[in-house]
């Protein structure tokens, strides 16, 4: 019922001429799960990108928007500019984003709202750290980022995608099991069903943290599990074929 989705987040990698060829040997990749791909370059390799992708299949998607219209936010993105270019999708609230760029959950859900508003499709990350793991609260803690997150959404919730990221697991080779990322993200699903009723049923929720080729197979395997967020696999088009047809 929930078609499965593949995003690549290419993070602050791949210029705009990198961004066209890496779109090049994309395009030639067989598509054999049927999943939804999504690529997500740096806010400069944009145009490059919608340049390259177009008649593809592959979709396009940012890694943050702001939650103004326009004005003084120097160095920000807005939405309609995004819009423009023909993004579809937009990453919001990544854990690099909230470590590094003081991004709460608050201006999680603003951003998100603004990106709804403009039809942008969110990708909202959540996920716990190590020490909240530790701690054993994450579930307490992702289904308090989502429901942040999504406040004020109301019917919007069929265009939101949510990613379970633990920091632990980004970028370190360290995944969660195949069990854990499921039980977790079902424990998501529950918190919007909370708020959202069946409509939980519907939105997709990825796994993401050092998903590659070699478990992308297992963690698709399970039943709450949606798709992926991908980061390092998705930096080459062998790697990321291995995602796609998990
Ligand atoms: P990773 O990154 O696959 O390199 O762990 C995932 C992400 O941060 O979205």
């Amino acid at each position: 019922m929930r078609k499965p989705m593949i995003a690549g987040n290419w993070k602050m990698n791949k210029t705009p001429a990198e961004t066209k060829a890496l779109i090049e040997d994309l395009r030639k990749l067989e598509n054999r799960s049927g999943a939804e791909v999504v690529v997500c370059p740096m806010t400069v390799s944009l145009t490059a990108a919608a340049e390259a992708l177009k008649g593809s299949e592959i979709h396009l998607g940012a890694q943050n928007v702001h939650f103004a219209e326009s004005g003084a936010y120097t160095g920000e993105c807005n939405a309609a500019s995004l819009k423009e270019l023909g993004v579809e999708y937009v990453i919001i609230g990544h854990s690099e984003r909230r470590q590094y760029f003081a991004e709460t959950d608050e201006t999680v859900n603003q951003r998100t709202l603004k990106a709804l508003e403009a039809g942008l499709k969110p990708i909202v990350c959540v996920g716990e750290s190590l020490t909240q793991k530790q701690q054993g609260v994450t579930n307490e803690v992702v289904c308090m980022q989502t429901k942040i997150a999504l406040l004020n959404v109301g019917s919007n919730i069929d265009n939101v995608v949510i990613a379970y990221e633990p920091v632990w697991a980004i970028g370190t080779g360290l995944t969660a099991t195949p069990e854990e990322a499921n039980a977790t993200i079902g424990a998501i699903r529950a918190a919007i069903r909370e708020v959202f009723g069946e409509a939980a049923d519907r939105v997709r929720i990825l796994y993401g943290g050092s998903m590659n080729a070699k478990n992308a197979h297992d963690l698709m395997a399970q039943p709450e599990i949606d798709g992926g967020l991908i980061g390092g696999a998705s930096l080459a088009a062998e790697k990321f074929d291995g995602v796609i047809n998990f």
